[in-house]
């Protein structure tokens, strides 16, 4: 017996729909039986994406960071399907790279409209359409970046915390409404992001997807790269009425990277304690095993 599509009758709008997590989600949103509007700088990939599912799918060429295009973007959702139910905010790139010393005003600002500015004026212009139908889902990407140092660039690091932080407060303030907020915190996932970031072409940047596949499975408890399909899992979810008690959190998709320390779950990595003393893991299991007698 066929289940019944978790997002049967909803209509969404994702952000940074053309490439990596965003494109991937709305391919799992149409199976689950949403309609989608897909929102993206790049033209052609969403051209392509919509051609692929028509009368599903509709393509709106928009710079998340340019708010009249924005809205359209959004409004485009009620004028194409006839209402909106669910919000993806997904669309980023690195942002300005470096540390404190390299603060720029212009990569600073332009991060934070693309991260944080987005995520704020997509959740106020999807409002109205949400209210309408009573109810809704915003979801929004943030990052591993946000929790923990060492993930990302400064900038990007503590844009992703606003995202997280947004979503609690925001939640609180729109529950009322049946309207539920949530965060997706991914870790490393093999997408063009990381080419994107350094200014190679999309071809460039997917090759470059391709080695953190093969490589990064390896930096988590897990022992597999993460997917897009990992977060767009847990996007569906989340817009879904079977999340209907969850708001104003994050899930952490990550493979178990930041559990704790690489040491708490990778055997062959130097301990704290060996560390300190200048002993390897091998020397304390050897004493370890004197002392018990063993
Ligand atoms: N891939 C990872 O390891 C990872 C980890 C944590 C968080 N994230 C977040 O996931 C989200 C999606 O990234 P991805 O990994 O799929 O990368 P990606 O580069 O494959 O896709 C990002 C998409 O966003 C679009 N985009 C960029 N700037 C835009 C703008 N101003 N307006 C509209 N669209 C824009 C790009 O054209 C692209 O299609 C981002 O918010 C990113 O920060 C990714």
């Amino acid at each position: 017996m066929a289940m019944t599509p978790r997002l049967d009758g909803k209509v969404a709008v994702v952000t940074g729909a053309a490439s990596g997590i965003g494109l991937v989600t709305v391919e799992r949103f149409v199976e689950e039986g949403a309609r989608v509007v897909a929102a993206d700088l790049r033209e052609d990939a969403g051209r392509a994406l919509e051609a692929r599912f028509p009368g599903s799918v509709r393509f709106a060429r928009c710079d998340v960071t340019k708010l009249p295009e924005l809205k359209a973007a959004v409004d485009l959702a009620a004028d194409a399907f006839g209402g909106l139910d669910v919000l993806f905010s997904n669309a980023g790139s690195g942002g300005l790279p470096g540390g404190v010393g390299a603060f720029d005003p212009e990569g600073w600002d332009a991060t934070y409209a693309l991260l944080v500015r987005s995520v704020a004026a997509g959740a106020a212009y999807a409002l109205p359409h949400l209210r309408r139908r009573g109810g809704g889902s915003i979801v929004s990407t943030a990052s591993i970046a946000g929790l923990q140092a060492g993930w990302g660039p400064l900038c990007y690091s503590s844009a992703k915390a606003a995202v997280i932080h947004w979503t609690r407060t925001a939640a609180a303030e729109l529950a009322p409404e049946r309207i539920r907020v949530n965060a997706i915190c991914p870790g490393f996932i093999a997408t063009g992001i990381f080419g994107h970031s350094l200014g190679l072409s999309d071809a460039d940047a997917q090759a470059l997807a391709g080695t953190v596949a093969q490589r990064s499975g390896a930096a988590n408890p897990i022992g597999r790269s993460g997917r897009p399909e990992d977060i767009a899992e847990a996007a569906v979810y989340l817009s879904s009425d079977a999340a209907g008690f969850i708001t104003g959190t994050h899930v952490v998709v990550d493979g178990g990277i930041t559990v704790g320390p690489r040491h708490a779950w990778d055997r062959d990595a130097p301990g704290p304690i060996g560390q300190v003393l200048g002993l390897s893991r091998a020397q304390i299991d050897a004493m370890r095993a004197a002392k018990s007698g063993g």
